[in-house]
C-alpha cells in the first residue's frame, strides 16, 4: 500500500490497531476452537478457514513465539493433545518429513496427484508435510483419530479398499508385540495400487532383520534402501526403504525362490556372517561327552542374540522329541531362550503316550501324540532296555531315553525289550503345511537317532529353508559313563557322522547347535 501521504499519522496508527485486533480475534477464535472444543475445522460457523492452510501460518511464524498462540500451559496440560500442532517437536518432525518427501518426489516416487496414506502417524506430522508440498491428496491414519489430517484406522485393519493409493508412507510403524508384522504387510499391500510406492522409515538394524523386512512384503520389490539421519535423537539412524508393488499379472504365480518350489534355500551372505559368528563346532570327539557336550550349551550363541527378530510373521517353537513338558520347553526354551518379547506358539511333538497327559493341561503348546517321520506310516517304537537304561520305570524317570523307531515289519522280528506302535507322520510336510518363510522358526530335535532320516528329509523337500535356528542332539556310539573305555551299542553312527551332519547343516546356511 502506498503511503497515505498527507494524512495525520494517528489515523495510520488507528487502522493499524483495527487490523491487529481483528488478527487477535481470528487467532483467539481458532486458539478456542482447537484447545477448548478440539473439533478442529469441521464446525462451519466457527472456522474462517480450514485446519492446514491455518497451521501453515502457525509454522510460518514457528519458533517459541508459535505455541504461545495456543493457549495457555493450564490448557495444554489439562489438554496434552490440543497443542500438539504447534509444539516445536512437532514443527520439527513436519520440517523432517518435508524434506524426505521432497527428496522422493524429486526421484519420481511421489506426485502432486499422487494418493498418499501414512499409516500410524499419531500427530500427522507426515500428512501435514505432504500437503506442505502440494500432495493435497494425503490422510493419515492412527488408532485415535485426529481430524483433519488423521483418521482412525490401524496398520493391520487400514480402512480403504484394495488398490486405493499411489503412496503409502509409515515412519513411525512399531513392529512390537502387539503387531503381527504379517498382517500389518498384506493390509498395506493390499491398499497399495499396483505399480505404487511404498516408503517405509525403519529401525532394522542388521542384515538379517533388513531381509525379514522385505520378506515380508512378498508382492512388492526392493526399489532403493538407504540410511538417513533421524530428528530425533531417540530415532538417530534410520533405514529409508522404497518398495514397488508388482502389477498384477507379473505379481500372479511369482514364486519366491526357495521355501516350496525348490529344494536349495538361498543362501544369503548375511546367513553365512551369522553362522561365523555362531559358536564352533566340537570337531574331536569328546571323552567325556555328557560334560563337554553339555558344557557346550553356555557357549551356544542364539539367534536373537545376535540380530533383531522384529519383523517376522508369527514366531515358533517346534520340539520334535518333547518328553516331558519340563524336559525342554519348560526348563530351557520358556526359561532361557531369548525371545525379544515374542509370544512363541509352541509345538510338542511327542510319540510316547507317558508324556502326553500333562500336555492338556498346558495353555499355549500343541502336543502333536506322534513320532516325526519322513512319510505317514505306523512304526514300531522299541521300548529301551539298553544298559544305561535298564527298564520303562527308569524312562520315566528321567524323561529321556526313548527307544529307536522303524518302519513296522510284517514279521515280527524284534530284537530285545518291548515293542509298542506308534504313528509316524511326515515331518517335513507338516512343517511346510503349518509355518512360512515369514515365521520365525526354532527347532529341538532330539530323537534317538531319526535325525538321520529326518534331517535329509527336510532338505530334499525345501522344509529345511523354513527353519531358522535348529538345536539338535546327534545320537552316535558315544563313550559311557558308567563303563570307561566302553562304547554304548545303542547307536551305529559314529561321531564322524554327527560332525559331518553339523557340518553340511552350516554349509547350507543353517544355524544349528549341538545339543545334548
Ligand atoms: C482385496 O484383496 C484381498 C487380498 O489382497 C483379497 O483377498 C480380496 O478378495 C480383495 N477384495 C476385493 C473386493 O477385491
Ligand atoms: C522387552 O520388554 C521389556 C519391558 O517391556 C523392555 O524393557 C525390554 O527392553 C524389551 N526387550 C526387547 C528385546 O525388546
Ligand atoms: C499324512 O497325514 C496327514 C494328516 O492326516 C495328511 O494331512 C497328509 O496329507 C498325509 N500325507 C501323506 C503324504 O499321505
Amino acid at each position: 500500500m502506498e503511503p497515505a501521504v498527507g494524512k495525520p499519522s494517528f489515523f495510520r496508527n488507528i487502522m493499524v490497531r483495527v487490523l491487529l485486533f481483528g488478527v487477535f480475534i481470528i487467532v483467539v477464535r481458532f486458539a478456542y476452537i482447537v484447545t477448548i472444543t478440539g473439533e478442529s475445522c469441521n464446525r462451519g460457523d466457527f472456522c474462517f478457514f480450514s485446519l492446514p492452510e491455518n497451521l501453515n501460518f502457525v509454522i510460518a511464524g514457528a519458533g517459541p513465539g508459535a505455541s504461545a498462540i495456543v493457549g495457555s500451559d493450564s490448557v495444554s496440560r489439562s489438554n496434552p493433545r490440543r497443542d500438539l500442532y504447534t509444539s516445536k517437536d512437532w514443527i520439527k518432525a513436519v520440517n523432517f518429513f518435508s524434506s524426505v518427501f521432497q527428496d522422493l518426489m524429486s526421484e519420481g516416487y511421489l506426485l502432486p496427484n499422487s494418493k498418499s496414506l501414512c499409516v500410524e502417524t499419531p500427530g500427522g506430522q507426515e500428512v501435514f508435510a505432504l500437503k506442505e508440498i502440494g500432495v493435497g491428496d494425503s490422510i493419515g491414519i492412527f488408532k485415535k483419530a485426529s481430524k483433519p489430517l488423521v483418521i482412525s484406522g490401524e496398520g493391520h485393519r487400514i480402512p480403504f479398499r484394495n488398490n486405493t493409493f499411489d503412496f503409502i508412507f509409515s515412519g513411525g510403524a512399531r513392529f512390537d508385540k502387539s503387531v503381527r508384522s504379517s498382517a500389518f504387510a498384506s493390509e498395506i499391500t493390499r491398499t497399495l495400487k499396483p505399480e505404487g510406492f511404498l516408503v517405509f522409515h525403519v529401525k532394522a538394524k542388521d542384515t538379517y532383520s533388513f531381509n525379514s523386512f522385505l520378506g515380508l512384503f512378498d508382492s512388492c520389490e526392493l526399489e532403493k534402501m538407504r540410511h538417513i539421519d533421524g530428528f530425533d535423537s531417540s530415532l538417530p539412524y534410520i533405514r529409508e526403504i522404497i518398495m514397488k508393488k508388482k502389477s498384477e499379472i507379473l505379481g500372479h504365480g511369482d514364486k519366491i525362490s526357495g521355501g516350496d518350489s525348490g529344494n536349495e534355500c538361498s543362501i544369503q551372505e548375511h546367513k553365512r556372517d551369522l553362522i561365523r559368528n555362531a559358536e564352533p563346532l566340537i570337531t574331536d570327539e569328546p571323552l567325556k561327552p555328557w560334560i563337554t557336550l553339555k558344557r557346550n550349551i553356555q557357549n551356544i550363541k542364539y539367534l536373537p542374540s545376535m540380530v533383531d527378530i522384529s519383523f517376522r510373521g508369527r514366531y515358533v517353537y517346534v520340539d520334535v522329541g518333547a518328553r516331558s513338558y519340563g524336559s525342554s520347553i519348560g526348563s530351557w526354551f520358556r526359561k532361557k531362550y531369548p525371545k525379544q518379547n515374542r509370544t512363541f506358539d509352541v509345538y510338542a511333538i511327542e510319540a510316547d503316550r507317558t508324556f502326553n497327559e500333562e500336555y492338556r493341561l498346558k495353555k499355549k503348546v500343541t502336543l502333536l501324540p506322534y513320532a516325526a517321520w519322513i512319510r505317514n506310516e505306523t512304526l514300531s517304537f522299541e521300548v529301551n532296555h539298553d544298559p544305561n537304561h535298564p527298564g520303562l520305570e527308569d524312562v520315566k524317570d528321567k524323561g529321556r531315553g526313548m527307544g529307536r523307531i522303524q518302519p513296522k515289519k510284517s514279521s515280527g522280528n524284534v530284537v530285545d525289550g518291548e515293542v509298542d506302535e506308534i504313528q509316524g507322520f511326515d515331518f517335513a510336510e507338516w512343517l511346510k503345511k503349518t509355518v512360512t518363510e515369514k515365521d520365525f522358526v526354532v527347532m529341538k530335535m532330539d530323537v534317538e537317532g531319526t535325525e538321520f532320516d529326518l534331517i535329509p528329509r527336510l532338505f530334499e523337500t525345501g522344509a529345511i529353508c523354513l527353519i531358522d535356528e535348529i538345536f539338535l542332539e546327534c545320537h552316535y556310539n558315544r563313550w559311557q559313563r558308567c563303563c570307561p573305555g566302553q562304547r554304548s551299542t545303542k547307536y551305529e553312527k559314529t561321531y564322524g557322522q554327527c560332525l559331518d551332519l553339523f557340518t553340511s547343516l552350516r554349509e547350507s546356511g543353517v544355524l544349528v547347535h549341538q545339543w545334548w
